[in-house]
């Protein structure tokens, strides 16, 4: 498996990725096309003989505060490393001292990876998905 960086040329598999992980969380295709071109983002693949299995992007425009914008492997390819490999590769390469993602509160998996990776609860945004579900965000003060 390879971290490598993402491009536009990847939309059809990140879109892939995004439906196969997020249900009605799913970007739109807009969104997506904007994670894969916008500056001052760092956007990151991972593959695996040749197929595109995991995303991460990280938003630096804020140069004290950066955000995990998404992260997401696909289901087989998953509980083997990828999405921690995933999320090690975008933090080494933003410089802001503290790090911010938000989660579904009910979503396990995710939230045992930022755990381990030194994330901590600072907030709780109500109602902010779709379905009307609570978002919690989590920080990581660096030592940069
Ligand atoms: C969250 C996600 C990216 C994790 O990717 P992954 O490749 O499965 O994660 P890893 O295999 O690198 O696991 C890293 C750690 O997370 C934890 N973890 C991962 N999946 C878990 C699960 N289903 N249950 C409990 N802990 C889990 C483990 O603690 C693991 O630590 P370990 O290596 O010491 O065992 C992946 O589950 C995913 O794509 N989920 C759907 C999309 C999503 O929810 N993205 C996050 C939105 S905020």
């Amino acid at each position: 498996m390879q971290i490598l960086p993402a491009s536009l040329l990847d939309i059809n598999s990140l879109r892939r990725i995004e439906q196969a992980c997020f249900d009605h969380d799913a970007w739109p295709l807009l969104d997506l096309m904007a994670v894969l071109t916008f500056p001052d983002v760092i956007r990151l693949k991972a593959v695996d003989n040749g197929r595109m299995i995991g995303f991460v992007a990280g938003d630096t425009r804020d140069q004290g505060l950066s955000w995990i914008a998404t992260i997401a492997v696909l289901p087989e390819y998953q509980k083997q490393g990828v999405g921690r490999a995933l999320l090690d590769a975008c933090e080494s390469k933003l410089t802001a001292a503290r790090v911010r993602l938000c989660l579904r509160t009910d979503n396990v998996s995710a939230l045992r990876l930022y755990e381990t990776h030194g994330y901590q609860r600072v907030d709780i945004w109500r109602a902010y998905y779709k379905d009307r579900a609570d978002a919690l965000v989590m920080e990581k003060v660096r030592g940069v």
